[in-house]
């Protein structure tokens, strides 16, 4: 496990878009795995610059999403759908025939499921996936309890990812559960980058990095990761 602590939110964000970026490089048919939430939308404004200015070629890469929240129209603000395709694909020019993202509205969860296992088997596994941490200790919708077996799945959300869920959406949206990759797959990714910023992250870290490695604090589970780094700004870094 490599700790990188960074002065600054900007920082962070561009070092977090370089580990990307090296990826492509040694890889340009990478399979890389976004994550949402507000942790990465600075790495991925950093990432579209990069790659702009390199002039680095994308389009032979395959971009999957950690997670979506079920029943939650792709067109709708908030949905992973939506911000991967605003935050992400938009901005880095990637063609649809390169994404594959849960189906929140599938009425075959098992299916879906099975779908996304599949292809990242096809695939030979994530090259390089990005993720946040809950202050829970999720990593996508792998809640507390969740056994760090699990491939794709679905899984009922803990209250306080459903409390601040509500706060990437414009208005009040129905949550209740949601699509996932399992902690198997975040374990199995080449590359793993846990991004935390902000002093309301400094405690979850310290438990994750620091203490019992716990199927109550999923991303405690890092600990064992053959190759992640632990990306986070100072003040996420200040318990430890
Ligand atoms: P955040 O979410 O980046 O918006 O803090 C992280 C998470 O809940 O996984």
């Amino acid at each position: 496990m490599q700790v990188k602590i960074y002065d600054d939110y900007e920082k962070l964000s561009e070092a977090t878009a370089d580990e990307f970026i090296d990826t492509i490089k040694q890889k340009p048919t990478a399979l890389l795995c976004f994550a949402t939430g507000n942790t990465p939308i600075g790495t991925y404004k950093a990432l579209a610059k990069k790659i702009k200015e390199q002039e680095l070629d994308v389009s032979k890469c395959f971009c999957i999403g950690l997670d979506e929240w079920l029943d939650v129209p792709p067109e709708v603000k908030g949905s992973c759908y939506y911000d991967l395709h605003h935050h992400v694909f938009e901005p880095l020019g990637i063609h649809s025939s390169q994404i594959h993202l849960f189906n929140a509205l599938s009425t075959d969860i098992a299916d879906e499921c099975n779908k996304m296992n599949e292809l990242i088997e096809s695939k030979g596994g994530v090259d390089c996936m990005i993720v946040g941490i809950g202050k829970n200790g999720h990593i996508g919708f792998n809640e507390p309890g969740v056994s760090v077996k699990l491939q794709a799945h679905e899984q009922v959300l803990h209250i306080e990812t459903l409390a601040s869920g509500q706060n990437y959406f414009s208005g009040p949206v129905k949550i209740e559960k949601g699509i996932t990759l399992g902690l198997a797959q975040v374990m199995n990714a080449k590359k793993l980058l846990l991004l935390a910023s902000g002093m309301n992250k400094a405690e979850i870290i310290k438990a994750a990095i620091k203490g019992e490695i716990t199927e109550m604090i999923p991303a405690s589970c890092v600990q064992l990761h053959q190759n992640v780094f632990v990306m986070i700004d100072k003040e996420a870094a200040s318990l430890i």
